[in-house]
């Protein structure tokens, strides 16, 4: 049930053991799996109006999430900063976070996007969406993720390897919403229409269906958007020629997560 209360919820900052006495040491450690100038800005702010400094160790989420494993109790972590409800709730079931009860963090974000026991507090949401391509498909034709397992779309379906979390969290939402059974079935469904043997990531799948090899793909949001606006004119001119569907409008909405 946790498993699939958290898939469902949103975002991922998360509390390590000294988050709590943070205000009276000098230095706040952060494993960050994030790598963004928008973060920089945040320690930076932190460190301003506070006087405590932010260490910050980046790396890939899994990798720093066993390192904090391996480092015990004596890690020097504060906080963590990672993604995805699936990858959080492993870390939850492997005893990485300690609960952090805060006013602000429970008066700025919303019940739904933290975890009840407060292990962990999202601040960003993404979507996980279903793209198109504008020149011959015509997104009335598709409306929800069930569809993507509809018959009809045999052979025109690209998506990522299943070992990836962004499809695991999906598929969590599945078994949620239509049981084990019934995600089962849809997955199959899936994997009969797919275009190709899933290969590459999120990007992958865009940019194939840009040059025609699959009609849908699925992705997140900002993968998009990061094509939509890239150096590379290539792929500025491959991101328009797909288009976004946020499916499940009409019942449950769009799997978001953290
Ligand atoms: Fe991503």
């Amino acid at each position: 049930m946790k498993k699939v209360r958290l898939t469902a919820s949103v975002a991922a900052i998360m509390a390590g053991s000294a988050f709590a006495s943070s205000a009276l040491a000098d230095a706040v450690n952060i494993y960050s799996a994030r790598h963004y100038d928008s973060d920089e800005i945040l320690y930076k702010a932190f460190t301003d109006e506070t006087g405590i400094d932010v260490n910050v160790l980046e790396g890939d989420s899994d990798q720093l999430m066993e390192r904090m494993q391996r480092e015990g109790i004596a890690s020097p972590a504060d906080v963590m900063l990672t993604v995805d409800a699936g990858r959080l709730w492993r870390a939850e079931e492997d005893g990485l976070f300690q609960s952090v009860d805060s006013d602000v963090l429970n008066e700025r974000i919303p019940a739904s996007m933290r975890d009840p026991e407060g292990l962990w507090f999202g601040f960003s949401q993404r979507a996980r969406v279903i793209l198109y391509n504008r020149e011959n498909f015509d997104p009335s034709q598709l409306e929800s993720y069930e569809d993507l397992a509809d018959p009809q779309f045999a052979g025109q379906v690209c998506i990522r390897s299943s070992n990836n979390i962004y499809n695991q969290s999906l598929l969590a939402s599945m078994i949620e919403h239509h049981g084990e059974e019934g995600a089962q079935e849809w997955a199959q469904g899936v994997v009969n229409n797919m275009a190709r043997t899933p290969e590459g990531g999120d990007t992958d799948q865009i940019l194939g269906v840009a040059s025609g090899e699959c009609t849908l793909a699925v992705a997140n949001h900002y993968y998009y958007v990061r094509l939509l606006h890239s150096d590379d004119e290539a792929e500025r001119d491959a991101a328009r020629k797909v288009g976004v569907i946020f499916p499940n409008q009409n019942d449950r909405g769009t799997h978001i997560n953290v």
